[in-house]
């Protein structure tokens, strides 16, 4: 078992009442696993994804990763566990505006303190494979929309994550793209054992994976 939830309910307090982002969600997650999350805008998809990947707390529930729980943990050791495991793919991209698309993509080795020269290497096979290698000293304001998601795409699997969390990875991608980036997750999937949790909107995208969980009003249906 690669991670699992148990009874998670999140909320936030407004004018007095509890509004649930997350409502008594139940999830098993194997190694090598490959699943889609799906369901309409506001149901709860990013901020289920936001759990899992540790960026964001739960008021209820608990959640064991590996051999961890997470409930438990201190802000500091949560932080090295997603270092070290999860790559994260985010809707809105959060590239660091004031490094380049170079200096983006070598941020996850750095904290895996890989050496100058594996870094420059890792980094140079990236862009490369990303189609990008014309882009690598621009900053993310110089970029279109697309190949932000692209540097995005890329700065979560630079460091080979075991759990890469991608949340509409392809959603500002032309369709050749598209499915150049569910070509690449299958791949990682089925030779490398990586499991992926993806958020998307296309049915498309959700047959790559091997299972689908369907969010409506923060609840799995
Ligand atoms: N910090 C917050 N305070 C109040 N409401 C929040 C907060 N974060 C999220 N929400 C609400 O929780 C609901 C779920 O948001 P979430 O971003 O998870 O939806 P989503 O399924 O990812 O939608 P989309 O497909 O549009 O990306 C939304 O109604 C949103 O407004
Ligand atoms: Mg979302």
């Amino acid at each position: 078992m690669l991670l699992q939830l148990n009874n998670i309910f999140k909320w936030v307090n407004s004018g007095g009442q509890r509004i649930f982002l997350l409502k008594d969600i139940n999830l098993e997650v194997e190694e090598g696993e490959f699943i889609s999350v799906m369901g309409p805008s506001g149901s709860g998809k990013s901020t289920l994804l936001n759990v899992i990947g540790m960026l964001d707390t739960f008021d209820e529930g608990e959640y064991n990763f590996l051999h961890e729980s997470v409930h438990t943990l201190k802000e500091k050791h949560r932080a090295n566990l997603y270092k070290e495991y999860i790559g994260f793919v985010f809707q809105s991209y959060h590239l660091l505006d004031d490094l380049t698309v170079k200096e983006n993509l070598e941020m996850p080795l750095l904290y895996k303190k890989f050496k100058g020269s594996e870094r420059k290497a890792i980094v140079a096979d990236m862009l490369d494979r990303f189609n990008i290698v014309g882009k690598k000293d621009l900053f993310p304001s110089q970029l279109s929309g697309g190949q932000q998601q692209l540097v995005g795409v890329a700065r979560a699997l630079v460091a080979n994550p075991k759990l890469i969390l991608a949340d509409e990875p392809t959603g500002n991608l032309n369709s050749q793209q598209s499915e150049e980036i569910m070509q690449l997750f299958k791949k990682l999937n089925e030779e490398d054992g990586v499991t992926i949790i993806q958020v998307t909107h296309s049915e498309q995208n959700a047959a790559y994976g091997s299972r689908i969980i369907n969010l409506l009003d923060g609840r799995k249906v």
